[in-house]
């Protein structure tokens, strides 16, 4: 993010990253992404809200630079993770008299990952605050923003939440305030289901306690601020509370055709029975778009091909990736192909064990399917349309 004013004294002083294409070593950021900070000056004190990812960390050196900052009181770290506080160290070392404001667990993290000294600290329980005169920090313990050890920090004077990778969204672009919100909801829903999704009750707890704070602003440290910050915690709201929906997710890997013409026979069939489909090539998709549709789906079912005797590695890979994230589906199966043998559909069923689904009949057939295979595969649609009526799942 360039620099820019939230406020008179509350400046947006993180980076844009505009190029990065790959999070984690795993997520893909087809929009970039952002590391906001933000300084805060009170009448008597000034933190620092996050820092940036150090890869960065001369954005925000120069950020500071600019609004003339010589000396810091605080560093506030929402989270641990490195994209939030590797440059607590670069920080530290221009303004050596700052405080590293934490969680304990944070501490401890902090002091893990980034070999700080335990006299940097100064860690704050849930609800205290902190006065930089005129203004008033309130750090608000909100656990399992992915990590244990995550916070927020409520500005009460001006009603402003900093958020972290709570509401966040990989999303670069170089207006201040969310511009467009089709395009947010879809990167702050990819965020979610790709980090948050396993943590939907301790978001829920965390939503709960945000209730009762009057919240003008939320300033996450990825992607846009909110200025209409009912739009995102409606958005929230519904990722954690709904019921699934009538949506089967079909992420399939075929090498010669007999698994993608099941695919193709077996999307028709559901859909012929009402039932709306989200298939994926997993040998081309983007991982990011199979998370974000897991926050709403009922049924997954996987579709692959045998190699080597087994499972394709890029179906395993989705189904591991289904279960380590540990969605609200309640049905899953398998389709697809063998040649003279194949242990894919033990594989497959064995690495969704975190997944309190029931699993329905797979079709897993040897060889080009035949009639009676199209006619499993009738039954399998039957079953799912069938049992997603049952629950009333729209
Ligand atoms: Fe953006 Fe969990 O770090």
């Amino acid at each position: 993010m360039n620099r820019l004013d939230i406020k008179p004294g509350i400046d947006a002083v993180g980076a844009i990253d505009w190029d990065r294409r790959l999070f984690d070593s795993l997520i893909p950021t087809p929009d970039g992404t952002s590391y906001n900070s933000y300084l805060i000056r009170g009448s008597q004190k000034k933190a620092l809200v996050d820092t940036v990812d150090p890869a960065m960390d001369y954005v925000l050196i120069n950020n500071l630079d600019q609004l003339k900052i010589d000396q810091l009181d605080y560093i506030i770290c929402n989270h641990a993770e490195q994209d939030h506080s590797g440059s607590i160290p670069m920080m530290l070392e221009l303004y050596p008299e700052a405080k590293v404001v934490c969680t304990p667990k944070c501490k401890g993290m902090l002091i893990d990952l980034l070999h700080l000294d335990e006299s940097v600290f100064l860690t704050v329980n849930d609800k205290e605050t902190l006065s930089l005169g005129d203004r008033t920090l309130e750090f608000i313990h909100a656990p399992w923003v992915h990590w244990p050890e995550t916070m927020v920090t409520y500005l009460r004077e001006d009603k402003i939440l900093f958020s972290c990778d709570f509401f966040g969204a990989h999303l670069a672009q170089s207006a201040l305030y969310v511009q467009d919100g089709e395009i947010i909801y879809e990167s702050a829903k990819r965020y979610f289901g790709e980090i948050m999704l396993p943590f939907r009750v301790n978001i829920q707890k965390n939503l709960e306690k945000l209730k009762d704070y009057k919240i003008d602003i939320i300033a996450p440290s990825h992607g846009p601020v909110h200025n209409k910050p009912e739009y995102i915690l409606n958005a929230y709201h519904s990722w954690v509370y709904d019921e699934p929906k009538n949506i089967v997710l079909l992420p399939y890997v075929s090498m010669h055709g007999s698994t993608k013409d099941m695919v193709n026979y077996f999307v028709e069939a559901l859909i012929q029975r009402g039932v709306n489909v989200k298939q994926f090539d997993l040998a081309v998709t983007d991982l990011g778009k199979l998370a974000i549709a897991l926050v709403d789906a009922a049924t997954l079912v996987v579709g692959t091909c045998t190699v080597l005797g087994g499972a394709h590695p890029f179906a395993a890979s989705a189904a591991f990736l289904a279960n380590a994230l540990r969605p609200n589906l309640k049905f899953a199966s398998i389709i697809g192909s063998y040649g003279w043998g194949s242990k894919a559909v033990e594989q497959i069923t064995g690495a969704l064990t975190n997944l309190k689904v029931e699993v329905l009949e797979p079709v897993y057939i040897k060889g080009h399917p035949h009639e009676e295979d199209f006619k499993a595969l009738d039954r399998l649609a039957d079953t799912i349309a069938q049992k997603h009526r049952q629950n009333g799942y729209k």
